[in-house]
């Protein structure tokens, strides 16, 4: 993933050295929520204007569009099984924090809900299929929760101890996760006092499957850390700003008014989101993925970060809902009423990043 010459999506090679240095535990990594491509004089762009610096010019469709990018199969399977995500709550949670992650995962398969949906955001996933002709699955539901108030593996977690964490939850004397290797998908959340390794400095959240010697079986699992405290402007952007995000001579600008009213929490739906995308396309990272490096793939949802509409890329999210109500930023309606801003993904077809508030569709 390091090493990938996508224009759009070049890292800061500090950065990028960081992350290589740093994972010896293989794993797939959702960098920030947008790209490192940040070109300060185009700070105005994410308050709605594109800004000229992301004029890549010509025909070329700009967002993530790359001859650069070749996103290859690799073999393997794809979820095609239902999906159950099950859900491990590290730390503390609130109930309004829970109930907005919970809605989304119960978004992802609800068609009722008007267009543009996190249903049809989840469409793009499903365009992805393997050798054996079988498609992501359309149907993704919310399984058991497990709760982890007492911090059992401490405050501070390792790319290992994260393994720990599922294994206690899945080995649990009392009400243990359901150990489901077919359709199961174990999502780890940290609350915004624990620290994970490399979260802030590499990562907002990775996805990889267990080791039968940890966990007792292969599971494919993500980790999602709420970011509130620690990094927001890395990884809950653009409800939070980071500082060095400013022009000389600028005043800071204002971050984005969340949907669900919680900056930490609604800026990680995106990178569940991105999580959940690539759990599904390249569950035991032999599936789909661009880059010669299982160990570093870049996956569908890397090609697209910090894409959230027509136009994105750089330092804009591009075109994006601003709620009249409340000036909230979000770009997908999920299940009772709730909105939810969520990063495009890769769409095989068409060769650039997609989701389904484009606007020339
Ligand atoms: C940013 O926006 C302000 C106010 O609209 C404008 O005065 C300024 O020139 C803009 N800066 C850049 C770099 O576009
Ligand atoms: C940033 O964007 C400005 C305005 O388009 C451009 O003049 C400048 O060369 C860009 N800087 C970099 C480092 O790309
Ligand atoms: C998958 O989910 C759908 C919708 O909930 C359900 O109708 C179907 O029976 C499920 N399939 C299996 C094999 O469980
Ligand atoms: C399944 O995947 C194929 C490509 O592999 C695609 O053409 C087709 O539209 C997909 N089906 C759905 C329902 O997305
Ligand atoms: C769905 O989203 C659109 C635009 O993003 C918005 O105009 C509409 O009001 C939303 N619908 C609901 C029910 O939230």
């Amino acid at each position: 993933m390091a090493s990938l010459p996508a224009p759009p999506l070049l890292f800061f090679p500090l950065l990028a050295v960081l992350v290589a240095a740093a994972t010896l535990v293989p794993s797939c990594e959702a960098w920030r929520p947008w790209p490192n491509t940040l070109n300060l004089t185009a700070a105005n762009a994410t308050a709605g204007v594109p800004s000229r610096a992301l004029d890549i010019g010509g025909s070329k469709r700009f967002e993530g569009s790359s001859e650069f990018v070749h996103l290859r199969y690799h073999m393997g399977p794809v979820l095609a099984a239902n999906i159950t995500v099950h859900v491990i709550w590290y730390g503390t949670w609130s109930r309004p924090q829970k109930r907005i992650i919970r809605g989304f995962i119960r978004s992802l398969s609800d068609d009722s809900v008007p267009h543009p949906s996190v249903a049809g955001w989840w469409r793009t996933v499903r365009l992805y299929a393997d050798q054996t002709g079988s498609n992501v699955t359309a149907h993704v539901s919310l399984g058991s929760e497990k709760n982890d108030r007492l911090y059992s593996l401490g405050r501070s977690l390792t790319r290992l101890s994260v393994q720990h964490v599922i294994r206690a939850a899945v080995s649990a004397r009392r009400r243990p996760l359901p150990v489901n290797p077919r359709g199961g998908l174990y999502l780890l959340l940290t609350s915004s006092d624990v620290a994970v390794q490399d979260f802030c400095s590499g990562s907002c959240g990775f996805h990889y499957f267990t080791f039968p010697s940890i966990v007792g079986y292969t599971l494919p699992y993500a980790w999602v850390g709420n970011s509130a405290t620690r990094c927001p402007g890395i990884c809950a952007y653009p409800y939070a700003i980071p500082e060095y995000f400013l022009p000389p001579g600028q005043k800071k600008r204002q971050p984005a008014p969340a949907p669900n009213g919680d900056a930490g929490v609604d800026g990680m739906v995106s990178v569940i989101g991105h999580e959940l995308a690539e759990l599904a396309t390249n569950p035991l990272a032999n599936a789909w993925y661009a880059g010669a490096d299982p160990s570093f793939p870049t996956e569908i949802a890397d090609l697209c970060e910090g894409i959230y509409g027509t136009g994105g890329g750089g330092a804009y999210t591009g075109q994006v809902t601003v709620d009249g109500r409340d000036g909230a930023w979000y770009n997908v309606n999920g299940s009772g009423g709730r909105r939810f801003l969520v990063q495009w993904v890769w769409h095989p077809q068409l060769n650039y990043c997609f989701g389904p508030n484009a606007l020339d569709q």
